[in-house]
C-alpha cells in the first residue's frame, strides 16, 4: 500500500462537508496512514471531535495547549512530523487566513509550519466559490505550491446548483496517492518536449536563429522524465546535455526538422509541451554556397514556416494534452489567451518579457499557466521549480482526464456512491442502529463487485442512495423512502448529468447493528440487499448504455431479473400490479423492445450530444434535439410506459439550460411539444424553453 505508515495532518474545517472528514479519515486509515486530524472551533459544530478521535484512533488537536494536561501542542512538531496536510473542507475563511497567514488557531499555525505537501479542498457556497476575493486567495495558495482539489459541481448545502461541494473522500485519497506517494499520473505517460530555438539557415555559414538556450524545456523534460514518464525531447541547436537518462532526444536544427520529428511523435503521445522558440519564417532561398558581399544593402526574402503547435492542436484527439510556451512584450495575457484558442492547447505557460529574471538566457523565469478555467501567476523562480509548477499542472490536468474521460469503449465501471440515511421522521426513537447501517450500506455498495470488469477508482460510476426512515420499531424492522441518484461525467469538463433520478417508497427491511448485508444473485433473501442490487444494476447498464448504444443490457438484465425474482420478498412495491411506476414496472418498461429509442437516446444524448456541447455547442444540441425525438418515438411506441416520463423530470434542468442560452424557434418550439407532450406537468419549465428564443 502506498500510504502505509504515511504520516497525514487533516485540517477539518466549519463547514457543512465537514461530515465528509469522518470518511476521509476512514479511508487513508484503511490505506495504512497514521492520521492527525487537527480541527477548527467552528469545524465542532458540524462534525464531533470524538467522531474523528475514534476514527483516526488519535486526540483531536484544536487548541494550542491541552486543556487537561496544559501541554503545548506543538504545530512546529507537526510541521516536522507529517509527510502531507489536507485541509478538507477547507473554508472561505480558513483559505483566506492560510493565504494572507493569519495564525489566530492552530489550524493555520499548523499549516504556516508544515514542511510536507499540502492539499486544500475547499467546499462552500458557488457565489463564495467564485468570488474574486476566494479566487485571488485559492492562486495565492497555489503559488506557494499547495495544490487545491477544485470542489465539484453539483448540488449545494443551500439547495443551490453549482461549483462549491467538496471532492470525495475516494477521490481526494486518490489524488493524494498519486500526488505523493510515487504513482505520478505521468508514470508511464508518452510525453513529447520541443525544446531550444531553431537555426533557419542562410547558406552553409549562417543562420536566423533567436536567444533562447533550451533550458525551460529541458527541465520540464527532466521532471517528466523523473516522474516516471516515456519523454521524447526534440531538441533545437543547444548547448546543453540530456538531463535524464530515460529521455529520447532527436536533435534537430530547422523548424521544418522539429515539424516534422514532433507530427511524427505526437501520433503516440499522451501530452505534448511545446517549449521550442521556433522560428516563424525562414529564407525563401538557401545557398548552397557562401554568400559573398557584393553590395551595400541585402535583401533576404522569408516564407512562413509552419506552426507546429498550431498543427498539433489540429491533430489533438480526445484525451491528448497540449501545452504550448507565450513569450509576449505587451498586452501578456491577452495574447497568450488568444494562442490558447487558435493553437487548441489545453494550457499555455506566459512569461513576459517585462518580467526581471524572466526570459531566455538567465536561469530564473517568471510565468503565468493560463488554462480555459483561469489564470495562476508564479513568482520568480529557478528554471527548475518552474518545470515542477508546469509539470504538475499537466498532471493534474491528466489526472482530471482520466477521472472524467471514461472509457468509450464500454469497460469497467461501477459504483462510488455515497449513502444518507435520514431519521428525522423517527426523532425520539434510538437512531445508533443507523450510525452502524449507513456505514454497512455504503461499503456494500462500494465494495461489491457489481461486475467482472476490472476498475480503476476513476471509473466508478457516482450515486447517491438517500433513505428517508418513515418507521421503525424495536425488532429492527424498518420502512422507508429510497432517493436514488446516478450521474456521469460530461467528458472534457468539471460538469455532470443526470443519468438517472427515481423515488421509491415504502420499502420494508429489517436490520439489527452488525447484521451482514449479503446478496446472492440465486437466492434472494434479504429485501434491502435486493433493492440495492437492483439499483445498482440499473445504474450500472444506464450509464453502459450512455458509453456505448444498448451497452449496458446485460446488467439491466440482471437487475430485470431481481425484480422478477423478488416477489416471495413480500415486498408490494417489487410486483407491477401494484402501480404502474414502482421499480419493478421502470425496469420491465426500460427493457422493452418498444424502449429501443430511448436506450438508444442515451448514448446519443450523452456521449454525442453532451460530450461535445462544449468544443461545439450547436453541434452538440442539434443532437440532443435528435434525442428528444427519439424520446418521442419511444413514447408513442409505448405511450403508458412510465420510464418516458421519468426522463422528463430527471432531465429537467438541463434540458431548460441546453435550450435557454442557444437554438433555432423551431427547434425549440418541436422540442417543448414533444416534452409537453409526454409530461404536461411540468409544461412550466417546457414553456421556458419556448420563450427563450424570442428574447
Ligand atoms: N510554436 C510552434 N511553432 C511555431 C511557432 C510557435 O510550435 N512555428 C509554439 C511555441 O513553441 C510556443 C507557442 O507556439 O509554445 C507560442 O509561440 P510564440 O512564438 O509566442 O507564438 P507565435 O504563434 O509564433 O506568435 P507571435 O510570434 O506572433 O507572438
Amino acid at each position: 500500500m502506498q500510504m502505509q505508515g504515511k504520516k497525514i495532518v487533516l485540517g477539518v474545517t466549519g463547514s457543512i462537508a465537514a461530515y465528509k472528514a469522518a470518511l476521509l479519515v476512514r479511508l487513508l486509515v484503511k490505506e495504512g496512514a497514521t492520521v492527525q486530524v487537527v480541527m477548527t472551533e467552528c469545524a465542532k459544530e458540524f462534525i464531533t471531535p470524538l467522531t474523528l478521535s475514534t476514527l483516526s484512533g488519535r486526540p483531536v488537536l484544536s487548541e494550542f495547549f491541552s486543556s487537561s494536561s496544559g501541554a503545548w501542542n506543538s504545530h512546529v512538531d507537526l510541521g516536522l512530523w507529517a509527510d502531507a496536510m489536507i485541509i478538507a473542507p477547507a473554508t472561505a475563511s480558513t483559505i483566506g487566513k492560510m493565504a494572507s497567514g493569519v495564525a489566530d488557531n492552530l489550524l493555520v499555525t499548523t499549516y504556516l509550519s508544515m514542511k510536507a505537501p499540502v492539499v486544500v479542498a475547499p467546499a462552500m457556497d458557488l457565489d463564495m466559490y467564485a468570488h474574486p476575493s476566494t479566487q485571488r486567495n485559492l492562486d495565492v495558495l497555489r503559488s506557494y505550491g499547495n495544490h487545491i482539489i477544485e470542489p465539484a459541481s453539483g448540488e449545494l448545502a443551500s439547495h443551490l446548483s453549482g461549483k462549491g461541494r467538496m471532492e470525495e473522500p475516494c477521490n481526494i485519497v486518490s489524488m493524494l496517492k498519486d500526488f505523493f506517494f510515487g504513482n505520478s499520473a505521468l508514470k508511464g505517460k508518452k510525453i513529447l518536449i520541443t525544446a531550444g530555438p531553431t537555426y533557419e539557415k542562410i547558406d552553409p555559414v549562417r543562420f536566423i536563429g533567436n536567444y533562447s538556450s533550451g533550458k525551460m524545456g529541458f527541465a520540464i523534460a527532466d521532471e517528466c522524465a523523473k516522474q516516471g514518464a516515456d519523454v521524447t525531447l526534440v531538441a533545437g541547436p543547444v548547448s546543453l546535455a540530456t538531463p535524464h537518462p530515460s529521455i529520447k532526444r532527436i536533435d534537430v536544427e530547422s523548424a521544418l526538422q522539429m515539424h516534422d520529428a514532433a507530427v511524427e511523435a505526437f501520433e503516440s503521445c499522451d501530452a505534448a509541451v511545446l517549449s521550442a522558440a521556433v522560428a516563424d519564417y525562414r529564407p525563401a532561398v538557401q545557398c548552397d554556397r557562401k554568400i559573398k558581399r557584393t553590395s551595400e544593402n541585402m535583401n533576404i526574402e522569408l516564407e512562413a514556416n509552419p506552426d507546429i503547435a498550431a498543427r498539433l492542436g489540429s491533430m489533438k484527439r480526445d484525451g491528448q494534452l497540449l501545452v504550448g510556451f507565450a513569450l509576449e512584450t505587451n498586452d501578456a495575457e491577452q495574447n497568450a489567451r488568444l494562442k490558447l484558442e487558435k493553437k487548441n492547447l489545453d494550457f499555455i505557460v506566459l512569461n513576459s518579457l517585462a518580467d526581471k529574471g524572466a526570459g531566455f538566457a538567465v536561469d530564473t523565469n517568471k510565468v503565468t499557466i493560463i488554462d480555459k478555467e483561469g489564470a495562476s501567476s508564479y513568482p520568480l523562480k529557478s528554471k527548475k521549480d518552474v518545470a515542477r509548477d508546469v509539470v504538475a499542472h499537466l498532471s493534474k490536468m491528466l489526472l482530471m482526464l482520466l477521472l472524467i474521460l471514461l472509457p468509450c469503449s464500454v469497460q469497467a465501471q461501477e459504483l462510488n456512491a455515497t449513502v444518507a440515511l435520514n431519521t428525522t421522521k423517527i426523532q425520539g426513537t434510538n437512531t445508533e442502529a443507523f450510525t452502524v447501517l449507513k456505514d454497512a450500506l455504503t461499503e456494500f455498495i462500494n465494495n461489491h463487485k457489481w461486475t467482472e470488469y476490472d476498475y480503476e477508482e476513476y471509473e466508478r460510476i457516482a450515486c447517491n442512495f438517500t433513505f428517508i426512515v418513515d418507521s421503525y420499531s424495536d425488532d429492527g424492522s424498518f420502512t422507508c423512502t429510497l432517493m436514488v441518484q446516478a450521474t456521469r461525467p460530461v467528458f472534457g469538463t468539471t460538469y455532470s448529468s443526470m443519468l438517472f433520478k427515481y423515488e421509491d417508497r415504502g420499502i420494508k427491511f429489517s436490520y439489527q447493528p452488525y447484521d451482514r448485508l449479503e446478496f446472492n444473485e440465486d437466492n434472494l433473501e434479504n429485501n434491502l440487499t435486493a433493492v440495492i442490487a437492483f439499483y445498482s444494476y440499473m445504474i450500472i447498464g444506464m450509464d453502459m448504455d450512455s458509453m456505448g448504444e444498448l451497452g449496458g443490457a446485460d446488467f439491466l438484465n440482471k437487475a430485470q431479473n431481481i425484480a422478477n425474482n423478488a416477489q416471495n420478498l413480500g415486498d408490494s412495491g417489487w410486483r407491477a400490479g401494484s402501480s404502474d411506476n414502482n421499480r419493478y414496472a421502470v425496469i420491465d418498461d426500460y427493457m422493452n423492445g418498444a424502449m429501443e429509442p430511448l436506450r438508444r437516446l442515451m448514448y446519443r444524448y450523452h456521449r454525442l450530444g453532451l460530450d461535445t456541447m462544449f468544443k461545439n455547442a450547436d453541434g452538440g444540441r442539434k443532437v440532443i434535439t435528435e434525442c428528444i425525438g427519439m424520446l418521442k418515438e419511444a413514447y408513442e411506441n409505448r405511450p403508458l410506459a412510465y420510464i418516458t416520463k421519468l426522463f422528463t423530470e430527471y432531465k429537467q434542468e438541463e434540458l431548460v439550460n441546453i435550450y435557454s442560452n442557444e437554438g433555432g424557434e423551431d427547434e425549440k418550439k418541436a422540442v417543448t411539444e414533444i416534452l409537453t407532450e409526454i409530461n404536461p406537468s411540468l409544461s412550466d419549465s417546457w414553456n421556458k424553453i419556448q420563450n427563450s428564443s424570442f428574447r
